[in-house]
């Protein structure tokens, strides 16, 4: 059953036979969310409140240009790029052999270069775990996981699974009583594959017993790996327009500042030298990357395995375990399509292509359903009304605003009329059966998947039809749809 007189089939849910069920007491707005229905939504929401609370904190004290919240993956980006030199810089100092290593990094406190490169190297891996880790649970909460998000989702666990691996080789490399369990649990857990001639773990049982060529083979797979990771970052970001790759100015200073001076007050140093016969009498692990060594000691070979592919498979498996229903992709009707190439311009997903064709335009769009998360930004570009969200179709909302506009105007008043997003900004109002909000008094409100969704000519009719005006309510500074705000302003501004 459609809303009587208005003509809305998709916007929401009312109920098939109002006789039999009661019509609700009101509408839950983010109907239209351009997120999908995932399982555990109640939690993953109230989780994101919390970050988002904490974003709402830091935004009060700090400028954007400060905020780690609104360019979390660009942090990540310089904190790896601050290990990333001091590492390469460190080459200077530190002798890669099983022999020297230990000596040489103390040698290093005589040089203050040396030890701050050290320092600044430990501390930026530590930084970039932990923000790539709080990344991943803002993700995870903010349910930015389905659909065809499943790529940043999956390559962004193997760039935190690769940075993990690095940090903990790095360890290895230091040849301290820390790196001698590194490497027990490392030859633990591979001794289990049957791809040595002899275990592993036989190099470790004496100081004369350890193997040079292996070392250096660690230290080797160490400098490999951010290669691998440019690797995985272009993976990470294939599906992402515009991406904040790079920090702001100021919150670059100000990151390396504070490495630097976390890394002058407290330098890096190493355990006692590693002694395959003594057990150190205490030890003080960098929880960041060597949490697994408390377990590894606990659990046997085949424990560890198992616990490692369950919790991998679980992780990885999210965006096909978690989803309920996915959104179904915008369409383009090729017939109206003008060619502009703007709605290729903005899509923050690069899900549009431009296709050469004859006739009418040289160019026409192209939506990839399986790039495309239904976050309708496309459809606000679009002067030619071509492109259709399946969720919110924009023929239903002008239809929809000319009913209560023309209710509005036989009873004499001029509402103002809210486009909310249902996501972020309106998630949580509640919408009375005839568009009112009790929490938006004077408005009618109408959920839209993204401002981003609208188009201005849109504004502009409501406003001929008698409406007083319009107000867009967005997202806070981290946009579930990217772009949305952004060209929205834009398109405004004209
Ligand atoms: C470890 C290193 C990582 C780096 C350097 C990184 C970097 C980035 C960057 C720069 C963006 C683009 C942000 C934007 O412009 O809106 C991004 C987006 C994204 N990242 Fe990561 N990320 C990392 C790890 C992760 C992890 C561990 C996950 C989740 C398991 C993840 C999931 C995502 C997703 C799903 C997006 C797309 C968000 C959207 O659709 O709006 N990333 N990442
Ligand atoms: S802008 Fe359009 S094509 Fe691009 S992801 Fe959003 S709905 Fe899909
Ligand atoms: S904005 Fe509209 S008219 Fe322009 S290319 Fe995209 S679909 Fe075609």
């Amino acid at each position: 059953m459609t809303e009587e007189g208005s003509g809305i089939s998709s916007i929401r849910r009312v109920p098939q036979d109002a006789g039999a069920s009661p019509a609700p007491a009101f509408h839950i707005i983010k109907d239209v969310s351009p997120l999908p229905e995932v399982r555990a939504q109640g939690f993953l929401r109230r989780m994101d409140s919390f970050f988002l609370t904490l974003n709402r904190l830091v935004k009060a004290g700090l400028p954007d240009a400060l905020n780690p919240f609104v360019q979390m993956g660009a942090v990540i980006n310089l904190t790896f790029f601050i290990a990333l030199v001091s590492g390469i810089l460190l080459l200077f100092w530190y002798s890669p052999s099983v022999n020297l290593a230990w000596q040489s990094l103390e040698a290093m406190k005589s040089s203050p270069l040396a030890q701050l490169m050290r320092s600044l190297h430990r501390y930026s891996s530590d930084a970039c775990m932990l923000f790539a880790v709080l990344h991943g649970v803002q993700t995870l909460t903010s349910r930015k996981f389905s659909g065809p998000r499943w790529l940043a989702w999956v390559s962004g666990l193997l760039l935190i699974g690769l940075m993990w691996f690095d940090g903990w080789l790095g360890y290895w490399l230091v040849w301290d009583q820390e790196a001698r369990y590194v490497a027990l649990a490392t030859t633990k857990v591979l001794d289990v594959l049957p791809i040595f001639a002899e275990p592993m773990s036989r190099s470790f049982l004496t100081n004369e017993s350890l193997n040079s060529l292996f070392f250096f083979i660690v230290f080797f797979v160490h400098m490999l790996i951010p290669l691998a990771f440019g690797v995985g970052l272009w993976l990470h970001l294939m599906r992402i327009n515009k991406s904040v790759f790079f920090t702001q100015k100021p919150l670059t200073i100000a990151i390396t500042v504070a490495l630097v001076l976390v890394s002058l007050l407290v330098p890096a140093v190493s355990g006692e030298p590693a002694d395959m016969l003594a057990l150190p009498e205490s030890m003080s692990a960098d929880w960041f990357y060597l949490m697994p060594i408390g377990i590894a000691d606990r659990l046997s070979a085949g424990a560890l395995w198992l616990l490692g592919l369950v919790v991998t498979a679980i992780v990885f498996s999210v965006p096909w375990t978690m989803v309920r229903r996915n959104k179904e992709p915008a369409v383009v009707n090729e017939k109206r399509c003008n060619g502009c190439t703007q709605c290729f311009q903005d899509c923050p997903y690069n899900a549009i292509t431009m296709m050469p064709r004859e006739g009418r335009s040289p160019l026409v769009s192209r939506i990839d359903a399986a790039k495309c998360v239904a976050c309708g930004v496309c459809t606000g570009s679009c002067d030619s009304v071509s492109i259709r969200l399946p969720e919110l179709p924009a023929e239903d909302v002008r239809a929809w605003l000319n009913a209560r506009l023309e209710r509005a105007g036989s009873d004499g008043e001029k509402p103002w009329i809210a486009f909310v997003c249902a996501e972020s900004a309106g998630a949580d109002l509640r919408v009375n059966p005839d568009d009112t909000c009790d929490e938006l008094p004077g408005y009618l409100v109408r959920p839209v998947p993204c401002v981003g969704w609208l188009h201005p000519l849109l504004i502009e009719r409501a406003i001929r039809r008698g409406a007083a005006g319009a107000v867009l309510v967005g997202c806070g500074p981290d946009p579930v749809c990217r772009l949305g705000t952004l060209w929205t302003e834009q398109r405004l501004e004209g």
